[in-house]
């Protein structure tokens, strides 16, 4: 079992490079306890506070983002720090060779009934002479990404991550306190029967999505000529996870339920880092219409809708979806 440091170094990863992606971990191992005392540590419940999204911060979205932030900003590579709980961007240090965007917590509602939750994370490269505090030097597509991951506080708190050299995964052990690596490279099976969707949304859904799924469902019978099962975590850690594990598609398509907010999940700390992850494990990402790590950023919180998992059913998909 190797070590997360030598696993970096074999990959051919600078030491500041390791450096950060320590400290990253060293937050989420802090989180991790945190997460496993549960309702001793005093981490549930929601504040009063809402975030710049409108939803109602919960304890640990708070405590997570406050620890992430500390101790990236601490390593003194980091010109920035970009996060789903801060409405702008924080500035570190204007020498810092990388910028880091992150959702402290994925999956908050989960918190609540010990179900799973975890950290996504993307390292980007920053412009060398900008202004640190110029939120745009976060607006890069997600191919400008040098490192993503998350970490999953499951039964076991487990790490995925790229540098862009394959997908790998690590799991804590929590003896010595380290991760070690446990997966030398995740390939996602490009053939599923397993989708995961959000299904009270279906009404809401454009054409091209409710065809895919209304096809699904029809099963053996239908054009697919086959069953599928259906899987939904309400955290899109826990659905990527079991997608790099197990293969299969995963969605969130853009829907008229809320005019004001037709896509829900953020392309910098949420579909950016995971593409990358399933894209490095053999599989395939895309907003229907196109590779969502080409997405030239306009927001450091722009939302968009998401389709990745197993190749060729994310292929599948694509054919329902005309250009617009
Ligand atoms: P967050 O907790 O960071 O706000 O993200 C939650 C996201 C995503 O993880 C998950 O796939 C989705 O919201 C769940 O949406 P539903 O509430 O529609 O199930
Ligand atoms: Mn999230
Ligand atoms: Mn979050």
């Amino acid at each position: 079992m190797r070590r997360l440091a030598p696993a970096l170094r074999l990959d051919g990863a600078d030491a500041e490079l390791i450096d950060l992606i320590k400290s990253i971990v060293a937050a989420c191992k802090e989180i991790s306890f945190r997460v496993g005392q549960g309702e001793l540590s005093d981490v549930l419940g929601s504040t009063l506070n809402e975030n710049v999204q409108g939803e109602t911060q919960k304890k640990l979205d708070v405590i997570s983002n406050e620890l992430l932030k500390d101790l990236i900003l601490e390593t003194g590579s980091v010109m920035a720090i970009s996060s789903e709980e801060e409405e702008s961007t924080v500035p570190g240090n204007p020498q810092g060779k990388y910028l880091v965007t992150f959702d402290p917590l994925d999956g908050s509602s989960n918190t609540d009934i010990n179900s799973l939750i975890g950290t996504i994370f993307s390292i980007l490269p920053a412009p060398q002479g900008a202004d640190p505090a110029d939120p745009s030097i976060f607006l890069q597509p997600g191919t400008a990404q040098i490192a993503a991951g998350y970490v999953l506080y499951g039964p076991a708190t487990l790490m995925a991550l790229t540098t862009g050299k394959g997908t790998k995964m690590y799991t804590l052990d929590k003896t010595y306190g380290g991760f070690l690596l446990t997966t030398e490279q995740v390939s996602i099976p490009g053939v599923t029967s397993e989708f995961a969707i959000n299904m009270s949304n279906q009404r809401y859904w454009q054409p091209a999505m409710q065809n895919y799924i209304a096809d699904l469902l029809k099963g053996k019978e239908g054009p697919r000529g086959k069953n599928f099962n259906m899987r939904w975590i309400a955290a899109m850690v826990g659905d990527v996870h079991r997608i790099l594990c197990r293969g299969g598609i995963f969605a969130y398509p853009r829907d008229l339920k809320d005019p004001k907010k037709p896509d829900k999940l953020r392309l910098m700390y949420e579909a950016n880092p995971m593409s990358f992850l399933v894209e490095q494990a053999g599989g395939a990402s895309t907003t229907g219409y196109e590779r969502i790590m080409k997405i030239q950023p306009v927001d450091i919180h722009q939302r968009v809708p998401v389709i990745l998992g197993s190749k060729h059913e994310v292929e599948s998909c694509l054919q329902y979806h005309q250009p617009m």
